[in-house]
């Protein structure tokens, strides 16, 4: 009860303090650091710095609430914000799947009782929540690419499946989408009223928690959409590779941050007496704790506010919670200055930024299909393509997390074009590397399509040891 208590009072306080500094920042009263020139001198600093409510040193349980990213704190959007002379012509949006059950079970331990049914009139709510069911129970598999289609569309058992998506899931990802109507649809007007179905892309993994991550947006996004007009396809790997995921080089990068991060877990004393410690309280040998990942089983029932589980020889408490989520966020900076997985993702997601780069040409150059793209995917979809575009300080994804580029066409110029990056509503399209510098040297509102263009294709490649101009070479090059 004690710890109950507590934790609702962590709960409810932070939830203050977001919507103070949201509020204070819509006010205007939180000055913005500026220099000479005009330009943010933040640049390099967090992404998405928060000054009021981030504490001053590293706080396990504060970034352990930013992850679970309840529905029930308000957040800022920059979405769809450029100068009147530029027109919204293409937004492609890259999302994790929402708040889900663990993939993994603590040994010896009751599961986590939670309800994945869909219930309007449990928290958390949302308006939408009962449209949605009875418009998903009307799909057919003929929207669906195989194995698609053998997914149910919305979460529905009683207790949680692994992995299975929440209620909490549903409503992120409805909210997103419902955020996105207002910006995209009602305010830029980004598709007809008729819209075609070639004007949407929709892709998704195999799993039901990301079909269903992707339906409940699109649903917000378009309510009560046709069926007939929609088509997801089936994307089999994670990192969105499709044709192109054969790539030795990929793997020996990964090969070698795997391994940094086993010495630095072994560098823990404090960690690996955590887990000595988790595994007498459940009887098991340590190893076999540690291999049943219990951060990912800790992270739900903290998301879910309910208590840590407790054996007869006692219970898994706060300390040891925050001693695993420290050691995650230690393992993090530690892989930013390591460059390790900085190789492993230019190569991982230049598949999926080449397609997005190459999908915004074809609409630069007058094309009229697929204005509105939408991949539903994993941390480790989005984490990669963080790391790859420079967002090196950009948090770890949380839930139903956006990352979002938004293509603009100059109404004075119609050749010129120009993109904004988007991460969880901000903007980050000045702390990219491939418009950071051209900020720097020039500061102007927005960042050239070219600049994209040519990172994508050519000099996101120049940061690995290999030196490559090209995907191919990049990723057949030996001994990195
Ligand atoms: C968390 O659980 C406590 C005790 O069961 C309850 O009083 C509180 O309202 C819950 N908090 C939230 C945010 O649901
Ligand atoms: C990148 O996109 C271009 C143009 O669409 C295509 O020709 C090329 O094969 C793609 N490269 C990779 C590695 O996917």
């Amino acid at each position: 009860m004690l710890f109950r208590n507590r934790f609702f009072l962590l709960l409810a306080l932070a939830a203050l303090l977001a919507f103070l500094s949201l509020s204070l920042q819509l006010l205007h009263l939180i000055p913005v650091s500026v220099s000479k020139n005009g330009a943010s001198t933040k640049s390099r600093k967090r992404i998405l710095p928060d000054p009021v409510t981030e504490p001053p040193v590293t706080d396990p349980v504060y970034e352990a609430l930013l992850y679970c990213n309840l529905p029930s704190v308000a957040e800022r959007s920059m979405e769809g914000h450029a100068p009147h002379h530029f027109k919204l012509v293409s937004v492609h949006v890259l999302i994790r799947h929402g708040d889900r059950y663990p993939l993994y079970a603590i040994p010896k331990t009751k599961r986590p009782e939670i309800d994945c049914t869909l219930v309007a009139n449990r928290k958390p709510y949302h308006p939408k929540l009962e449209a949605f069911v009875s418009h998903m129970s009307k799909g057919s598999g003929a929207s669906f690419e195989s194995p698609l289609n053998s997914l149910p569309l919305y979460p529905n058992h009683p207790l949680c499946e692994m992995g299975e998506l929440t209620q909490t899931g549903v409503v992120q990802h409805l909210r997103n989408g419902q955020l996105l109507r207002d910006i995209y649809l009602k305010k830029h007007r980004l598709l007809p009223s008729d819209w075609a179905p070639g004007q949407l892309y929709l892709e998704t993994t195999g799993k039901s928690r990301t079909l269903q991550s992707g339906l409940a947006l699109l649903y917000g996004f378009l309510p009560d959409f046709d069926w007939k007009k929609i088509y997801f396809r089936h994307q089999p790997s994670a990192l969105f590779c499709s044709g192109s995921c054969y790539c030795p080089a990929r793997n020996q990068y990964l090969e070698k941050e795997q391994h940094r991060q086993y010495l630095l877990r072994l560098k823990n004393s404090q960690l690996e007496r955590t887990y000595g410690e988790m595994a007498r309280l459940v009887d098991v040998p340590t190893k076999q704790l540690r291999a049943a990942n219990p951060i990912d089983s800790l992270l739900c029932q903290f998301c879910h506010n309910m208590s840590f589980p407790c054996t007869r020889h006692g219970c898994i408490g706060m300390e040891h919670f925050r001693v695993i989520k420290m050691h995650q966020i230690e393992d993090e900076r530690e892989r930013r200055q390591k460059k390790l997985y900085l190789g492993y993702s230019l190569l991982g997601a230049h598949p999926i930024l080449n397609q997005t780069v190459a999908r915004m040409q074809r609409t630069a150059e007058g094309g009229k299909e697929e204005l509105f793209a939408l991949y539903s995917a994993h941390d480790v979809t989005l984490s990669p393509v963080l790391s790859a575009l420079g967002l090196e300080e950009a948090r770890f994804p949380r839930f139903a997390a956006r990352l979002i580029f938004e293509l603009w066409q100059d109404r004075g110029k119609p050749t010129q074009h120009a993109v904004r990056v988007l991460y969880n509503g901000g903007d980050v399209t000045f702390h990219t590397s491939f418009c950071r510098d051209h900020h720097k040297r020039s500061p102007k509102p927005m960042c050239p399509l070219e600049n994209l263009v040519r990172f994508v294709r050519r000099d996101m490649f120049a940061a690995l040891e290999s030196g490559s101009t090209n995907y191919y070479d990049a990723c057949h090059t030996e001994g990195v």
